[in-house]
């Protein structure tokens, strides 16, 4: 059957064949044995730290969707792999539905890119574009934004969930039918997730997240699900005037971000829903000159802290009470997870002795009213991520290193029992 014949595509997507699959036009059970994989090569976009975390580069017929807020460079990214991607034999197509050509092209010249490789297609209506695909299908696929296509024949609005649904099928079984790699550009709510129907990001083969801190030039790519790769990669890119630059040397932006020999700053490896995200937290102590003494806190929960400072004080022998105590969480995040506690307890205590903690540590852990230490979820993800941005020691809960030695990935842990351990492990008492 041919997809030209196609009415309803969602259901028939389930009879889609990959284009190795023989010329045959009858669907049958196949041996894996089989299976040819030589047309599943996989392309490279060129841009190391997006290959990277596509796991190698694009498959041929894979549906990316790439979500992230507004303004971060989506269509940046998409335009410069797109030009990266295509051949003279084989252009690569960009279908704007939010963008005019125009705009487009200024983009293009702003990143210099002025190739003929590139076709940019103004187009919302989903028919239109499959048209234009099947008449000349391109070496990659780009829809920018999945939100702005419809099918008229819906009754539902432009970006309403059903739309979204449908159209999203029709692009699966597009790019599987013809091999076309195909990235597709979705909104994300305010809460950070990608607007549509949760069923979009099963539907997909991959889904990475755009991701910055605020008013930082940095952005991280991360893949939320990738069925031909690992999560865990990230890559990391810079905005500059000419477009995305890769930064080859993530530690270094880290590291430079933040004052290495500054007292109260500690980085801590938090999980933000089911990925790790390095994140500095900064403690600044400061005696009270009169009146109560202050427990301000941005990022962190203001009761929390002045549970640290009371455990601080009792297990640890610091002198915080007659304190004022500011915490924030560096680049506007939030730090939700108890996990935070042990960082934000180690900025204090290193403010307090205005010593600054060992430059390429980090520290996670909850910390206990009795000043103990307990464990905490995903050690392994935390450390992971540590060691891939470049830091060389953890201070972890004791009870953390469940099937875990030291080193690992790299780094060296310093498994404690107690906050007191800790402070005077990282303070050297
Ligand atoms: N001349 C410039 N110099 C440096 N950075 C620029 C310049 N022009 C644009 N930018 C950056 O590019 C970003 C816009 O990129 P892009 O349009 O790719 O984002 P997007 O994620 O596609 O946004 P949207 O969700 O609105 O489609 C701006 O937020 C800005 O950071
Ligand atoms: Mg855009």
């Amino acid at each position: 059957m041919g997809p030209a014949q196609v009415t309803k595509p969602a259901h028939l997507a389930r009879t889609f064949r990959l284009p190795s699959s023989g010329a045959s036009s009858v669907s049958r059970p196949t041996s894996l044995e089989e299976i040819g994989v030589e047309a599943c090569e996989r392309r490279k976009t060129g841009i190391g730290e997006f290959d990277r975390v596509l796991g190698g580069g694009l498959v041929p017929g894979g549906l990316v969707l790439v979500g992230g807020d507004p303004g971060i460079g989506k269509s940046t990214l998409l335009l410069q792999a797109l030009d990266l991607l295509a051949t003279n034999d084989s252009p690569a197509l960009y279908v704007t539905g939010e963008e005019s050509p125009e705009q487009v092209r200024l983009r293009a010249d702003r990143l210099r890119i002025t190739s003929a490789k590139v076709l940019v297609y103004a187009e919302t209506r989903a028919d239109a574009i499959v048209a234009a695909v099947e008449a000349q299908p391109p070496r990659a696929l780009v829809i920018d934004s999945i939100q702005s296509v419809f099918d008229p024949s819906l009754d539902s609005a432009p970006g309403s969930v059903s739309q979204i649904r449908e159209v999203s099928a029709r692009f699966l079984y597009l790019a599987k039918a013809r091999g076309v790699p195909t990235l597709l550009v979705g909104h994300v709510t305010k809460d950070g997730a990608l607007a549509g129907p949760r069923v979009l990001e099963h539907l997909v083969d991959t889904v990475l997240y755009f991701e910055r801190s605020t008013g930082s030039p940095y952005r991280i790519l991360r893949a939320h699900k990738n069925r031909f790769g690992s999560t865990n990669e990230i890559g990391v890119f810079e905005m500059r005037e000419t477009g995305l630059g890769e930064v080859e040397n993530p530690s270094a932006l880290f590291l430079s971000e933040r004052p290495t020999d500054a007292p109260g700053s500690v980085v801590i490896p938090a999980m933000e829903g089911t990925r790790p995200i390095l994140v500095e937290v900064q403690a600044l102590v400061n005696p009270t000159a009169f009146g109560t003494p202050r427990r301000t806190c941005l990022g962190f929960d203001n009761n929390r802290a002045a549970l640290l400072v009371a455990v601080l004080e009792q297990r640890a022998g610091l002198q915080l009470l007659g304190c004022d105590v500011f915490v924030n969480v560096a680049g506007g995040l939030e730090l939700q997870e108890p996990a935070g506690d042990l960082a934000v307890a180690l900025a204090l205590a290193s403010s307090l002795a205005a010593q600054p903690i060992p430059t390429g540590w980090l520290a996670f852990g909850e910390v206990g009213l009795a000043g103990e230490l307990r464990s905490v979820a995903q050690t392994k993800l935390r450390i992971l991520e540590g060691a891939k941005l470049g830091f060389t020691d953890a201070v972890l809960p004791n009870n953390a290193m469940d099937g875990l030695s030291s080193p690992s990935e790299g780094l060296r842990l310093h498994p404690v029992k107690t906050l007191a351990e800790a402070v005077d492990l990282v303070l050297q008492r």
